[in-house]
Parts: C-alpha cells; structure tokens; sequence
C-alpha cells in the first residue's frame, strides 16, 4: 500500500516535471544550434568556439600552475558531467584510466610498450592527463569536436601532449600504421550511423597488433540506468532521457533490437545488443576482451589491429 503511494506520487512528480526536464536534457546535450547538430542527415558537424558569430575572439585560457607533470584542472564546464567536485573530477580520471591500463595489461601490453596514443572524444583530457608518460619517445594526443576543449587543452597542457579538433567525419588527420593505442571513453556511445567508419578509420591509424580500447552502452548498462544509476544526480538527465524513451515504446518494438539511439550525433546516446556488436567488430579487427563496467555503467571492448 505505501509502496504504491510512493509510486503514485513519485509518478505525479515526475509527470509534472517532465516538460522541464526534456527541455534541460536537450539544452544539455543539444548546447547550440539544433538546425545543425539535430540533423541526421550532416555529418562533418563539431562544436565551433564560438556558437553565436563568425567574429570571435579567442581568449588566453591558460592557468599559471599548468605544467608538463601536472595540468591544471580546467573548468567546471568542460567536465561533461563526469564530477561535482575538482577531487571527484580527477579521482574519475584516474580510474577510468586505471581500469583501461589494467585491460591492456590482462594482454600483455602497458604504457611502456604502448608509447604513441590517442585519446578520440578526450573533452579537455579528464583520461588522458592520467596516461603514465615512461619514455622519453612517449607521444600523447588528444582530439575531440568541441574546439573549446581543444582550445583550452592546447594552452594549458605541455608535452609530450598535443591537442587538434576533428568533426564528426570519420577522419583523422593523421599517418597510416602510427599510433600503438587509440581509445575512446563514452565517445562511441555518441556515434550512430558512422560507427563501423570511424572504427575503419582508428583501424587505419593503428599500427599492426594497436589496439583500440573503445567504450558502449550495452544491455547490462541499461540495467544498471533503473538500478545502481537511478538515484545518482550525476546519471540524473540521462537516466530521465532512457526512461523517457523506453516509455513511449512498444514492448514489442523494444524487441531484438541491434541497436535504438536517441537524439542525434554528436549528441546520440545509443544502445547496443552486445552479442551483436561483437560479432559484427570482429570481422574488422581481433576483439581481445569484453569488460562491462570499466567505465562507470559502459562496456569497454578491447579490439586489436590483426
Ligand atoms: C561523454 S564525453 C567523454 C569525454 C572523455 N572521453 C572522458 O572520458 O572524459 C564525449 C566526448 O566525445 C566528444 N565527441 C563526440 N563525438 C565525437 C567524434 N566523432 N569525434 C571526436 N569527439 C567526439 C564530445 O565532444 C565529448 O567531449
């Protein structure tokens, strides 16, 4: 009986704050003009410095106490809802990059041997400024389409980083065969109708025997949305967004389905059938390992160029 009250208001509160939320949801995850990101049909989109005009100024960004050993930490809105706080900020980091580390490790592989990198989607480097520099050949790039990061991440990393925009084209400005690891944390989570492209694409960069680390939203992540997550004020838009979605669909829709997506690239949140995915990377590459859980509530798949 109370549990049912509980629902039964639960449910008013949420239906009453519904139209705020979508509102929010989109705002967050769409930030700037919904003619370009929103539409399908573009590809080649990023997120310009500047939204609003043609004329801009770029401004010095950079924190006196930036250094090569320690980056300062950048601003709170260029931590895309990863912390709450500049300890959570650099505590996540170091695990994300901890739980990568430790996965390539099971093969054999560690920063030592794995010297020239790639961080595809690295926003303003909250991984890669945890990627253990060993040697004095180490090379650690960072990309992503939101040239503000970039922007901040150039002025206020030293080496051996270095930073460069891309678009949402599944192109690399970079060499055939010359990175040992390319990873991408809750990047391909963003990416719909490219996907197999852009992993052609990470193929074509990596060396023979690289390896790709890359992290999706699969069917244990969903579980984990309505149980462990659903609570959490950082999953809070998120899980909003999930439920919403998963409510206005069919049971029979939500049937075998390889993938459902919603919103549109770079903005995309899209849902694997794992089983199916792997079967189908394998044909591009030797899939290494399958972790659920190695980055928060995502999957990380380790795939290695054969
Ligand atoms: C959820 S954030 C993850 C950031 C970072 N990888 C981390 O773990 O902190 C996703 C990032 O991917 C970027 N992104 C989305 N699609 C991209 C693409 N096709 N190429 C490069 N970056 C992309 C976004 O701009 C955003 O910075």
């Amino acid at each position: 009986m109370i549990n049912k009250l509980k629902h039964t208001v639960r449910d008013r509160i949420v239906n009453a704050v519904r139209p705020m939320v979508e509102g929010m949801v989109k705002q967050r995850l769409l930030p700037m003009d919904s003619r370009v990101l929103d539409n399908s049909f573009i590809t080649g989109k990023l997120l310009p410095y500047n939204t609003t005009s043609t004329e801009y100024i770029v401004k010095v960004e950079k924190d006196g106490r930036a250094s090569a050993s320690t980056p300062p930490i950048p601003p709170l809105e260029y931590w895309e809802g990863y912390a709450d706080s500049d300890e959570d900020y650099l505590a996540g980091g170091r695990k994300d990059m901890a739980a990568m580390l430790s996965i390539l490790n099971q093969a054999n592989e560690t920063p030592l041997t794995l010297t020239k990198v790639l961080d595809l989607g690295c926003a303003a480097g909250r991984m890669l400024r945890h990627y253990p520099c060993l040697t004095d050949t180490t090379e650690l790039w960072g990309s992503d389409i939101n040239a503000k990061y970039i922007n901040w991440c150039q002025q206020n990393f030293e080496d051996p980083f270095y930073f460069l925009t891309n678009t949402t084209a599944p192109h690399l400005p970079f060499e055939d065969n010359s990175f040992d690891l390319v990873y991408c944390g809750s990047v391909f989570t963003h990416i719909t109708d490219t996907a197999d492209a852009w992993l052609m694409e990470i193929r074509r960069i990596l060396r023979k025997g690289g390896y790709a680390y890359l992290t999706i939203h699969d069917e244990h992540t969903l579980d984990l949305m309505f149980t462990k997550y659903k609570d959490d004020p950082l999953f809070f838009y998120f899980v909003e967004a999930v439920r919403k979605f998963y409510e206005e669909q069919s049971a029979e829709a939500l049937k075998d389905y390889v993938y459902f997506t919603i919103f549109s690239d770079p903005a995309s949140q899209i849902f694997y059938n794992r089983e199916y995915l792997v079967k189908k990377w394998s044909r591009f590459a030797t899939v290494v390992s399958v972790t659920p859980e190695a980055h928060d509530h995502q999957t990380a798949i380790l795939l290695r160029k054969p």
